[in-house]
């Protein structure tokens, strides 16, 4: 099968096809191609409706194809444990069918996925540095959103033209934005304080266009390296936004009687993301780099 996209930098050269027009990553998405003169159209079909998506791509006749559509769950993904066909129809059957389609119609497809698929366990304890990589089973199904989600990612490993990002937690410099891990975080009563790999999407977002540019396959553990804690994103917050602002830390267990699905917790490896882009940086620079340095409201920060 022979693969669309010519490697060239001019982004004239370059026409996307982007699903998830009212979402967070998807509307984000849209503006970096404004901001970088590449020209895209939303599509406007269902997921699960594979007509409506070929009738996109015929439409639209792509260069490559991002999907930033599916259901996350509102107000959380706790919204899935009741809702499983609505979860399956758009997050199996609806993303495999564009997999299918764009297969079929020798088009890249950049996948917004998840790294929610993994939880710390014996051979990947909590602050080891030993992060689950590309190739390990995902071994955290105790929720429906990721365990449709795992189950989709290793179907989807049999189609050669498409690239698995693997997503947690994102955060934007958008506090207003109730979706943003931060802005989540700080706003809930309890929080839990445990380290996590997690995405700053004004760092990778563009380096997903990238990664389309070069026509890069295959699953991505897409967060930056190293893990950061609840804790110290909110000590980062009170420094750098709100010095008055305080928390109240729970453990595990007391969290488990507030949510329905348990949550995963886990480090991923990023050295084949890094190899690739060398630039990428590390958890905590990048927080303060993308996040709380624009975003800054206090006239000094503690060192
Ligand atoms: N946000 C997170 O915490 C997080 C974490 C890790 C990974 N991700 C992954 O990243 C992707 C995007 O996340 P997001 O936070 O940007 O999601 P979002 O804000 O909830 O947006 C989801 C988008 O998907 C569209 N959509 C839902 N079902 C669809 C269907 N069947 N056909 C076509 N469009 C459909 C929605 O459009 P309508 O409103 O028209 O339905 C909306 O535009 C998701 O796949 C998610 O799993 C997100």
């Amino acid at each position: 099968m022979g693969l669309q996209g010519n490697g060239s930098s001019d982004p004239k050269s370059f026409n996307f096809l982007i699903y998830g027009r009212t979402g967070w990553i998807g509307g984000l998405l849209g503006k970096l191609c404004d901001s970088q003169g590449i020209s895209y159209t939303y599509g406007s079909g269902r997921l699960e409706n594979r007509s409506s998506l070929e009738a996109d791509v015929a439409a639209v006749k792509p260069t490559h194809v991002f999907n930033a559509a599916g259901v996350t769950g509102r107000p959380n993904v706790d919204w899935c444990e009741s809702h499983k066909v609505e979860t399956i129809r758009a997050n199996v059957v609806g993303t495999l069918t564009l997999a299918d389609v764009c297969r079929q119609n020798g088009l890249v497809l950049i996948n917004y996925a998840t790294g929610c698929i993994f939880e710390y366990d014996d051979k990947h304890p909590i602050d080891s540095g030993i992060g689950f990589k590309e190739e390990d089973t995902p071994n955290f199904i105790g929720s429906f959103y990721s365990k449709t989600k795992a189950m989709v990612e290793d179907l989807l490993q049999n189609y050669e033209n498409v690239c698995t990002l693997r997503v947690r937690m994102p955060i934007s410099s958008d506090l207003s934005n109730s979706r943003n891990f931060i802005t989540k975080i700080a706003r809930y009563e309890k929080v839990v304080n445990i380290p996590n790999s997690m995405t700053i999407l004004d760092e990778l977002l563009p380096i997903s266009i990238e990664m389309a540019k070069r026509n890069l396959t295959g699953i991505y553990n897409f967060t930056n390296p190293g893990v950061v804690s609840h804790n110290e994103i909110l000590e980062m917050y009170r420094d750098y936004i709100d010095p008055k602002f305080t928390w109240k830390n729970f453990t595990l267990e007391e969290q488990a009687k507030v949510i329905v699905a348990p949550r995963s917790n886990n480090e991923l490896e990023t050295t084949k993301l890094k190899t690739e882009f060398p630039e990428l940086l590390p958890i905590k620079e990048s927080l303060i780099k993308y996040v709380f340095e624009p975003n800054k409201k206090t006239a000094e920060v503690a060192a």
